[in-house]
């Protein structure tokens, strides 16, 4: 039933729409009595707890979950992490020690960077930890433990509920990290009753399906789009991004908005589309300046917010505004992404390419 499109004319349309089911199954029988259970690392959660840092290591949309998830493993848990894109850790032959978690992402579980890398911290002795969408891959296989994000049969090569399945299940893992630390009790019960809303949010932020194709279709003959994020978002800018360029085929760049005035600021005129994100967080004044700057450059913005905000993020309305639910701060990267992938999905329908096999993409790549 899985791999059929049913009433979709795509799958990755599908499997844009089933977030709120696919969320749902990430975490069923895993939010116990106000705390996380996961079966899959229950042995090793002292060891973790223990480790010297974390490394997420992963490849393209399963790299940038591990970035979305970054800031609050760090938060929940006090370790050090580091990030690491599997080809370069191998082309570095970067050091992992034997005090290190090694934690590879991978949908598929086949990604062959991605399982050289695991061969190399298997040899240099971290404990390594898959989060995979695959029972019995090779990931899941190799590592000494892990989460399996049961988030069904992702058959589009845009990954799209692999990715927010993939951010819940590092949430659920870091609340699980964490669970000893008495100080941060009241956040973690915040972040778990998030959870429990995240999937009512994301059926809500669904709904944005037809203000998302109008705004693609005001997007068709753009060259390029730029998306500025930071914090929680940052990983948000560099998803919506790889979504953009790797369906709609349109060259688009994903920006540390902290960044935009070390560079990025020269590229802006009345032409060219930004999208920058900027809903409530600790960092919702920064972004508030972001747009105050790119505005008096006269850039062409559309701004993504949280619900009532459009007037804080654009006074004088002018720019687009696309309004999004609130949900815990660290868990919004999973609502802000579903726009992204909305309009990713709606441009390169009307661009006319070929939305599930994009050309010279594999879902799963199994060479060097
Ligand atoms: C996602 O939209 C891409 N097709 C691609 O970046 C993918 O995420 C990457 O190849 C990693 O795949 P994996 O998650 O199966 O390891």
């Amino acid at each position: 039933e899985q791999i059929k499109k049913g009433s979709y004319d795509h799958f990755m349309q599908k499997e844009i729409h089933e977030q709120p089911h696919s969320l749902t199954t990430t975490m069923r029988g895993r939010l116990k009595d106000g705390g996380v259970l996961l079966g899959g690392l229950k042995e090793h959660l002292k060891t973790i707890r223990r480790c010297r840092r974390v490394v997420f290591i992963g490849c393209g949309t399963s790299y940038n979950a591990a970035l979305a998830a970054r800031p609050f493993v760090e938060e929940l848990t006090g370790i050090p992490v580091t990030m690491e894109v599997a080809s370069d850790l191998l082309d570095r032959q970067g050091p992992i020690y034997r005090e290190d978690t090694a934690v590879f992402v991978s949908q598929s579980g086949e990604t062959a960077d991605t399982l050289l890398a695991l061969d190399y911290a298997l040899e240099n002795g971290a404990l390594c930890v898959g989060i995979t969408n695959t029972v019995g891959s090779t990931l899941s296989r190799k590592t000494h433990c892990g989460v399996h994000i049961n988030a069904g049969c992702e058959i589009g090569v845009a990954s799209t509920k692999a990715y927010t399945s993939q951010i819940v299940a590092m949430a659920m893992m870091a609340l699980a990290i964490g669970s000893d630390q008495i100080s941060t009790q009241a956040r973690r019960n915040a972040i778990i009753s998030g959870l429990t809303s995240l999937p009512s949010c994301v059926s809500g932020v669904l709904k944005l399906d037809a203000e998302m194709k109008e705004l693609a279709s005001s997007l068709i003959d753009s060259e390029s789009l730029l998306v500025f994020g930071r914090g929680y978002n940052y990983a948000t800018a560099l998803e919506g991004a790889l979504k953009v360029k790797e369906v709609a085929l349109m060259h688009s760049e994903g920006m540390l908005a902290g960044e935009m005035k070390h560079g990025p600021l020269a590229l802006v005129d009345e032409n060219l589309p930004i999208i920058v994100i900027a809903t409530r967080d600790a960092c919702f004044s920064k972004q508030q300046s972001v747009i105050q700057q790119l505005l008096s450059r006269k850039g062409r913005l559309v701004v993504m917010c949280s619900k009532g905000d459009a007037s804080a993020v654009c006074p004088n309305g002018s720019c687009r505004v696309i309004e999004v639910p609130g949900v815990a701060d660290c868990l919004q990267p999973v609502i802000n992404i579903i726009p992204l992938q909305l309009l990713a999905y709606h441009l390169t329908v009307l661009r006319g390419f070929d939305v599930d096999q994009p050309r010279n993409l594999a879902k799963s790549v199994t060479t060097q």
